[in-house]
């Protein structure tokens, strides 16, 4: 299903985290956010998931406004691996977490149904989990969890799947593994990833978050250019189509220095150097919301 972030305000204890931020993943396509530290992206995939309502603007899964839905309407349609995620998993085996995906699609007194029970098998053969399905999950290594996680996510069967580093502990094969097993599910997605290598292979389009604010949205060569990886990142780094169809990010072995980034700010006009002194929550003077709506 498409999903439509519209014009998002956030603001917690009286800090604006959000400003103004839009953008949009059609049916199908895997939209990477981006952005450094503390510049809004779980915040964002909580406004997105109904974790967090936000103070103005919108969040619409097809045309329904995710809270004008239920939670479990909600739930049934966006199937979530977070940040820390996992819960209270005391006691419970990697197929009873992976289960847990199938609550939302229950009635308070429904049973286990063939449909369940599909779903559970498919998702624990489909994400490699199969050699621990028996073992405590707190048994796990961090790259095994991960697994379980997107699982329980996809045995769900839902129509959206937000992401918050689900490659964060795997090593670098499962990480092709797991990014070809999500574009091979069709699954719309919103995924947060700080490997931007990772992001310009696996995304139709990505979106950058600086300060709360998108700054720059659209299809992957057009948006992670020199000047946003250097502003944004502060790193001296190019994006380049190579031979065989793939987008790769090639960094420089330095990050820039200080007064360098502020010399390339200076002729940009835009957004601000690196490292800012305070999280500042004012969006870079020239930034636009843009949405991530063309294909590249
Ligand atoms: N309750 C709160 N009150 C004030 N500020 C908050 C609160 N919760 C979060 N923040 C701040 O909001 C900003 C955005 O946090 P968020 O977790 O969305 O960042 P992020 O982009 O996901 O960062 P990371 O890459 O480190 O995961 C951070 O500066 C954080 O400290
Ligand atoms: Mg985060």
């Amino acid at each position: 299903m498409k999903l439509t972030v519209d014009q998002l305000h956030i603001t917690l204890d009286r800090t604006p985290i959000l400003h103004n931020v839009s953008l949009e993943a059609r049916e199908g396509d895997i939209v990477g956010l981006v952005g450094p530290n503390g510049s809004g992206k779980s915040t964002l995939l909580r406004a997105v998931y109904r974790s967090l309502r936000p103070a103005e603007g919108a969040v619409r899964i097809g045309d329904d406004d995710v809270w004008a839905l239920s939670p479990r309407a909600a739930a049934r349609r966006t199937g979530t691996v977070l940040q820390d995620a996992g819960g209270n998993t005391t006691g419970l085996t990697v197929t009873e977490i992976v289960a847990l995906g199938r609550a939302p699609h229950h009635g308070l007194l429904s049973r286990d149904r063939a449909e369940d029970h599909q779903a559970v098998t498919d998702a624990v053969d489909r994400c490699g989990v199969r050699p621990f399905a028996d073992r405590d999950y707190a048994s796990l290594s961090g790259g095994e969890r991960q697994r379980v996680l997107l699982a329980r996510a996809l045995a769900q069967n839902p129509r959206l799947l937000v992401l918050d580093e689900l490659t964060n502990h795997l090593d670098i094969r499962a990480r092709f593994e797991l990014l070809d097993l999500i574009r091979a599910t069709g699954i719309t997605t919103l995924a947060v990833l700080h490997d931007l290598d990772l992001a310009a292979r696996l995304c139709d389009h990505v979106v950058v978050l600086h300060e709360g604010a998108v700054v720059a949205a659209g299809p992957v060569l057009d948006v992670l250019t020199p000047k946003i990886l250097a502003d944004v990142f502060g790193v001296r780094a190019r994006t380049e189509r190579h031979g065989d169809g793939i987008i790769r990010v090639l960094y420089e072995a330095q990050p820039l220095a200080d007064e360098e980034a502020l010399e390339d700010d200076s002729r940009s006009e835009g957004t601000r150097p690196r490292p800012a002194p305070e999280p500042a929550r004012e969006p870079p003077v020239g930034a636009a919301s843009t949405s991530a709506n063309e294909k590249g």
